[in-house]
């Protein structure tokens, strides 16, 4: 297939383009490089040995969206584009209303205009908000408890996709809720690059591991979970890849939800252990008080994923430091 990644410079988008390429799909990239660097994709060029075709604008940018479908035959759009940090969404809302629900509306508008029906969004275990019942499945409450305006505009979006369908028929959505990416391809030349100090637990342990942030501190060890401090469900970043494709693969109707995840929670402390042997070095580490808004346990069932997708995370944890320590040993300071 002819598939359209938004935000293919990013995180994800990059590892997800190597399981594209690998799978035999041809890939337009489009990305205005506002949280990353051209060099990822020169990077996974290398490790599939296919080009990628990169156009450098916001997602946004009406005119150019429409010169980019007049020109190429798309099969599908995968949206990865958009701005992703809790804390500067509940600073500057309307940056991230506007870059992400805008730049979904233009996609879409694009597609409907040149008959693109089939379209696979980023969406995030945050449209759960505070979780009602554990682990969560695709049934679970969405859009009670949600903190801040990043998840609201992933609940917002899935809304707008489910109208879509609603409205066309032969239109297909796949709204991928994942959880926690974390790890690295294998080659260790491609990673997470946070543009600034790390949001994320692991991308700011692989740096303390470095040497470049003194300690992790970690947000409470007074919840209800196994240690007191909080459960997340993290998956390698490349079986999340591969849920894309198993995805594209899959045809179905209307708008349809799928947790990407393991279905196993793991606590701040075991994760900190976990990197530390892989890096094979003590992590420093400090208790903190909790960070506003976070739930003490989010963990969800792969079950739907597996059933309908014939999808399966298959990495450990285990594996997913090592991968992250590969990638921030090798590049201590990204692809800067
Ligand atoms: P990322 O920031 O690494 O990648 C997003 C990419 O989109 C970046 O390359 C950025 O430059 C680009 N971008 C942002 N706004 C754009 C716009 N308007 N036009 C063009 N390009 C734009 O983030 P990621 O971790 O790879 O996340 C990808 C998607 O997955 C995001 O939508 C994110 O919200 C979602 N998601 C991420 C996580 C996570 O923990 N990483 C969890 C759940 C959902
Ligand atoms: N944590 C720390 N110290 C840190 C960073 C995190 O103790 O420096 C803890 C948090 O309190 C939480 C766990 O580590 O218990 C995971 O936190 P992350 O920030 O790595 O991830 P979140 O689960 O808070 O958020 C992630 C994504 C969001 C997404 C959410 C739900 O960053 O974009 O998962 O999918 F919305």
């Amino acid at each position: 297939m002819n598939i359209l990644v938004t935000g293919g410079a990013g995180y994800i988008g990059s590892h997800t383009i190597i399981e594209l390429q690998n799978a035999g799909h041809v890939v337009t990239t489009v990305d205005n490089l506002s949280n990353s660097n051209q060099e990822a994709l020169r990077r996974v060029e290398k490790i599939t040995g296919k080009p990628i075709e990169f156009h450098q604008f916001a997602v946004q940018n009406r005119a150019k969206l429409e010169d980019l479908f007049s020109s190429h035959a798309f099969n599908a759009v995968i949206h990865f584009a958009g701005l992703k940090s809790v804390g500067e969404s509940v600073a500057e809302p309307l940056q991230y209303y506007q870059n992400n629900i805008d730049s979904t509306l233009s996609l879409l508008d694009a597609m409907n205009r040149h008959g693109v029906k089939k379209f696979l969004f980023s969406s995030s275990a945050t449209v759960y908000g505070t979780p009602e019942e554990l682990p969560l499945k695709e049934t679970s409450r969405v859009g009670i408890g949600i903190t801040n305006p990043y998840g609201q505009t992933k609940y917002m979006i899935e809304q707008i996709l489910k109208d879509t369908c609603v409205a066309d028929e032969s239109f297909e959505c796949t709204l991928l809720r994942y959880f926690n990416p974390v790890g690295a391809d294998p080659s260790g030349t491609i990673g997470e690059d946070p543009s600034d100090t790390p949001n994320n637990l692991l991308p700011y342990a692989a740096q303390v591991a470095v040497g470049k942030l003194k300690e992790v501190k970690v947000f409470g060890n007074d919840y209800d979970t196994v240690d007191g401090t909080g459960v997340r469900d993290y998956i390698h970043v490349v079986d999340l890849a591969k849920g894309h494709v198993a995805a594209l693969n899959h045809t179905s109707q209307g708008a349809n939800a799928y947790n990407l995840c393991t279905g196993k929670g793991t606590s701040v402390l075991e994760l900190i252990n976990a990197f530390s042997k892989a890096a094979d070095r003590e992590i420093p580490y400090v208790i903190t008080d909790r960070r506003p808004g976070d739930v003490a346990s989010c963990y969800a069932s792969p079950a739907k994923a597996n059933r309908e997708l014939g999808w399966y995370a298959e990495r450990t944890i285990e594996q997913a430091c090592a991968d992250s320590w590969r990638w921030q040993k090798g590049n201590p300071n990204g692809y800067n």
